[in-house]
């Protein structure tokens, strides 16, 4: 008798899924709970059966009986609220459908990664134009007029005085006049060049950075540049100050650090050199001062700068600029 309970049970169950009308759920209901059911025939069996053994089939009866109600009842009410039994093939326990979600763009992550580095180390960010003067751009930066170095930077004109600024250096003169010594800020930001190839854009971005204070050396340049570089490369990451030339800065050097790619090996990207330039830097010329009022006497500092889509292509092995600027959805779904 139990196992022929616990079949009734298990079918009961399974066909209670197919039902599709009010008759049919009649039928159900006849066969599974009238008089005639296997059911009530179970109960009335439990008088034939042993004393001991009738209160653990009767509880049995009774638990199946129950059982089957409780199917009828569900499904009856699900019938008369017109909803047809299709509904409970809607499982809302299933994992949704993920949204779209938007990412920032490589060069904002690492343009913000940037500039939290240097806010840690006590700079200040600002911001400033991107259509300039020429006197911040080039003049107060100590490029004099017909000046070979304003060849390195192929500049888009405005006018005679006016360019798309080259480079965010021309902010290291805005700040220091509006404000004296001590100075320690970070200016991230657009520039623009008449160059396009791999690795060039006519607009990329650069962050500035300015220190000056009394008493600052090149000792100090190198420590800060050198905790940059293990912040944003890693610990291990060896790098190298080498002597360069910027009209802004006496003396500049530009910062290498060991090929990301091949770990110094050499290899395509660092043209077999082993190793990668990732910034210009120097203490600033005290001919700078002159144009800000600031006394060489008594101030020194340094000054950086740095491109922000180099230093994304080192750290993700980016070969191609342009693919910062294409706007490929496949391409920026990866960061
Ligand atoms: N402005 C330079 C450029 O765009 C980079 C640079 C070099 C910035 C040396 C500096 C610096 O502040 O000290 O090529």
């Amino acid at each position: 008798m139990k196992e022929e309970l616990l079949q009734i049970e298990k079918k009961a169950s399974d066909e209670i899924e197919t039902i599709r009308d009010l008759s049919e759920l009649e039928q159900f209901r006849i066969a599974y709970l009238g008089k005639k059911s296997v059911v009530a025939s179970s109960m009335k069996q439990l008088k034939a059966l042993p004393p001991e053994e009738r209160p653990e089939a009767g509880k049995l009866a009774n638990r199946v009986k129950n059982r089957l109600q409780k199917l009828l009842d569900e499904a009856r009410n699900r019938l008369e609220s017109g909803k047809t039994l299709d509904d409970s093939l809607l499982d809302v326990t299933l994992p949704g459908r993920e949204p779209a979600r938007g990412t920032l763009h490589p060069i904002t992550q690492v343009l913000k990664e940037i500039c939290r580095i240097f806010v840690r180390m006590g700079y200040s960010v600002l911001t400033g134009p991107e259509v300039e003067l020429d006197y911040y751009n080039f003049e107060a930066l100590n490029f004099p007029k017909d000046h070979p170095a304003r060849d390195m930077q192929d500049t888009l004109y405005v006018s005679d005085k006016v360019v798309l600024r080259t480079h965010t250096s021309p902010m290291q003169v805005r700040v220091m006049e509006s404000q004296p010594p001590p100075v320690s800020v970070i200016v991230p930001g657009k520039v623009y060049r008449r160059d396009s190839d791999v690795s060039h854009t006519p607009m990329f971005h650069q962050v500035e950075g300015l220190l000056v204070d009394k008493g600052v050396t090149l000792g100090d340049l190198k420590g800060s540049l050198t905790s940059f570089v293990h912040q944003m490369f890693g610990k291990d990451t060896s790098l190298r100050f080498r002597p360069s030339f910027f009209p802004f800065t006496e003396p500049s050097a530009e910062v290498d650090i060991r090929c990301v790619i091949c770990k110094g090996k050499g290899c395509r990207t660092c043209s077999n050199t082993g190793w990668l330039e990732i910034l210009g830097s120097g203490m600033v010329d005290p001919e700078v001062y002159r144009f800000v009022g600031y006394d060489p006497e008594i101030y020194s500092g340094f000054a950086f700068g740095l491109g922000i889509e180099r230093i994304a292509m080192l750290k993700y092995g980016i070969d191609d600029i342009q693919l910062f600027f294409k706007n490929d959805i496949r391409f920026l779904r990866q960061f």
